[in-house]
C-alpha cells in the first residue's frame, strides 16, 4: 500500500512539474544551471531565440512570444516560442505558439517573423468565440532555403488564453508585394476608436502606419522616416504614449525602432524619436532632434512594449533581445542561444536638451533580492545588483571592476576628461568567437552634483548598467570562465569616494 501511495505521489508530482516547466523537458537538478545561464532573465530552455514578439497582458498573465528555432541553436525555421508570467520575471514555458508552415498553394515554406498580439476587446475581428480573444499579427516570411522571397502580414487567433492558435483562413491580411516589409506592431487608438499598425520598409528607413476597424482590413495612414540613424536597415518599430515625469497628466508619443548603433555601422542597436501622434501622423517634438538611442551597450535590440497593460500601469514596459546580429549566432552558450533583457518601465524626462527616455527595471526584479552583501571583498553570488554612487572629487577616472577571476575583468568607469561612462569587456572572459566582440562602449554623461550613480545588474552573461536614475542604459553580454562575481572599486588617484550597496538576486528558475 505504501509503495502504491509513493508511486502515485511520484506520478502526480511528475506531471505538476512537467506542467510548470518546458513541455517534454524533465526537471532535474541541473535545470538552468549551465555555464553563462542567466538566472533572473528569460532564456529558452534550449535552442535559438531572437526578438521578443507579441508582448501582451491578458487575464492576469503576461505573454512573451519570441522568435524561436525549434530545431537548432542558430537562426532558422523561425517560429514563435511562448512563455507566460504573472510578474514579468518568473516565466512558465509553454509549447510553441506558431510554427513555420508550408504554404498550401505554392508549397513554399513560410516562417513566422516578428509581430504583435492584441486583445480584441469587443470581438472587432469576429474571430472570438466570446466577448474577446487574442489576435496575433505577424510577418509571414515566404522563403526557399532561407532566402526570403516575399514578406506579408498574416493573422492568427486564440480563444483559449494563447494556449492554441488558429491561422486566419484568408491570410495574408496586408501585402504590398514587397520582399522586405515587416514587423507589425498593432495597438488600439482610443480617441478615434480604431486599430493602428506600425511596420517597416527596412531598406528605405520608413515606418508605415495603417488603420483598421476589424484587424482584418487595413488602409494606409501615413509614413515616417528618412531621418535619424540610417546606417543599418530599420526593423521592429513600436509607437506608444509615455508619461512625462513630474508633470502630472502630460505625455508624449515615442516611436522606437531597431537599426543603427551609436558606435557605428558594424553594430545594430535601437533608436527612438519623441513626438506626437494624432491618429494619422507621427511628428517630431523637436524637428532638430539628434539621434537618440534606447541603449548605448552592444546588446539591446528588437525591444517592444507590452500591449494592454492593466489600467493602473501608466508607463509602458519594454523588453528587448540581449544580443547583436554581428555575433549573435556565435555567442558561446549551450544548449540555448539568446536571452531577453530585464523588463524596463519607461518614462520621459524634460531635460535641458529636450525629452529623453528614462528606464527602470520593473519592481519584480527587486523582489528577487536575497541578502544584502556585507563584505564586498569576498567572492559574491552568481547574480547581483550593485547600487553605486561615485563622488568624483579630484579623480580623473573612477569606477568599479567586476572580476570573475584573476585574469578576467569587466570594468565600468567614468572618465572626467572625456565626460564618458564606459564599459570595457575586452578582458571579460571568452571573447574570441568574433573579432567585434571585445570592445569598449562609451556614452557621454554629465555628473549631477559631482556624482555619477549606477545601478548595475550582473546575471552570469548579462550586465545592464542604468546610469543616473535610468537616464542612459548600457546592456552588454560577457562570458567569464568562472561563475562567481568579485567586486572592486577604484579611482585613479584615490580622489573619488565610491559607496556601494549590493544584493544577491535569487534565481527565478529554481
Ligand atoms: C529583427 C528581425 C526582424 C525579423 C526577425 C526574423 O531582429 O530581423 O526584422 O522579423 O528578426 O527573425
Amino acid at each position: 500500500m505504501r509503495l502504491l501511495i509513493a508511486a502515485l505521489f511520484i506520478v502526480v508530482l511528475g506531471s505538476c512539474v512537467k506542467g510548470k516547466r518546458f513541455t517534454g523537458a524533465p526537471f532535474d537538478s541541473t535545470y538552468y544551471t549551465e555555464n553563462h545561464r542567466p538566472q533572473f532573465h528569460f532564456s529558452p530552455a534550449k535552442n535559438w531565440t531572437n526578438d521578443p514578439n507579441g508582448l501582451v497582458y491578458y487575464e492576469g498573465e503576461y505573454h512573451l512570444f519570441y522568435q524561436y528555432n525549434p530545431y537548432g541553436d542558430t537562426w532558422g525555421h523561425m517560429s514563435w516560442g511562448h512563455a507566460v508570467s504573472k510578474d514579468l520575471v518568473h516565466w512558465e514555458h509553454l509549447p510553441l505558439a506558431l510554427n513555420e508552415y508550408q504554404d498550401p498553394g505554392t508549397g513554399d515554406s513560410t516562417m513566422i517573423f516578428s509581430g504583435t498580439v492584441v486583445v480584441d476587446k469587443d470581438n472587432s475581428s469576429g474571430l472570438c468565440n466570446g466577448k474577446d480573444c487574442l489576435v496575433a499579427i505577424y510577418t509571414s516570411n515566404v522563403h526557399k532555403d532561407n532566402q526570403g522571397l516575399r514578406q506579408h502580414q498574416s493573422l492568427a487567433y486564440s480563444n483559449d488564453m494563447g494556449r492554441t492558435w488558429e491561422r486566419y483562413d484568408k491570410n495574408p491580411i496586408l501585402d504590398i508585394q514587397r520582399k522586405d516589409f515587416r514587423d507589425p506592431k498593432v495597438f488600439w487608438y482610443e480617441p478615434k476608436q480604431f486599430w493602428v499598425m506600425a511596420l517597416v520598409i527596412p531598406d528605405k528607413y520608413i515606418v508605415r502606419f495603417y488603420t483598421s476597424k476589424n484587424l482584418l482590413d487595413w488602409s494606409p495612414l501615413s509614413e515616417f522616416g528618412g531621418m535619424g540613424d540610417t546606417t543599418r536597415i530599420w526593423e521592429c518599430p513600436d509607437l506608444y504614449e509615455v508619461p512625462v515625469e513630474n508633470e502630472s497628466g502630460k505625455s508624449k508619443w515615442v516611436l522606437s525602432l531597431s537599426g543603427g548603433h551609436p558606435q557605428g555601422p558594424a553594430f545594430v542597436g535601437m533608436q527612438y524619436f519623441v513626438g506626437n501622434f494624432d491618429g494619422e501622423r507621427f511628428t517630431l517634438d523637436d524637428p532638430k532632434q539628434p539621434n537618440l538611442y534606447v541603449d548605448y551597450g552592444k546588446d539591446f535590440y528588437a525591444g517592444i512594449v507590452v500591449n494592454n497593460l492593466p489600467a493602473q500601469a501608466r508607463n509602458p514596459i519594454m523588453i528587448g533581445w540581449v544580443n547583436n546580429w554581428t555575433y549573435a549566432n556565435q555567442i558561446p552558450t549551450s544548449p540555448w542561444r539568446g536571452a531577453m533583457s530585464i523588463p524596463r518601465v519607461l518614462s520621459l524626462r524634460n531635460t535641458y536638451n529636450g525629452y529623453r527616455l528614462i528606464q527602470h527595471p520593473v519592481q519584480s526584479v527587486y523582489n528577487q533580492h536575497g541578502n544584502e552583501v556585507i563584505d564586498l571583498n569576498q567572492p559574491l553570488g552568481k547574480s547581483m545588483e550593485f547600487e553605486v554612487i561615485i563622488i568624483l572629487r579630484s579623480a580623473q577616472r573612477a569606477g568599479v571592476t567586476i572580476l570573475k577571476n584573476e585574469n578576467e575583468e569587466t570594468v565600468i568607469g567614468y572618465d572626467v576628461k572625456t565626460k564618458e561612462l564606459y564599459i570595457d569587456r575586452s578582458h571579460s572572459g571568452v571573447i574570441g568567437f568574433n573579432k567585434e566582440f571585445p570592445t569598449i562602449e562609451r556614452v557621454k554623461v554629465s555628473p549631477v552634483n559631482d556624482q555619477i550613480t549606477l545601478s548595475i545588474f550582473v546575471d552570469q552573461s548579462i550586465v545592464e548598467v542604468f546610469i543616473n536614475g535610468g537616464e542612459l542604459v548600457l546592456t552588454e553580454q560577457i562570458f567569464p570562465t568562472h561563475d562567481k562575481v568579485f567586486y572592486k572599486t577604484w579611482s585613479d588617484n584615490g580622489g573619488a569616494s565610491i559607496a556601494t550597496v549590493a544584493w544577491e538576486l535569487n534565481s527565478v528558475w529554481r
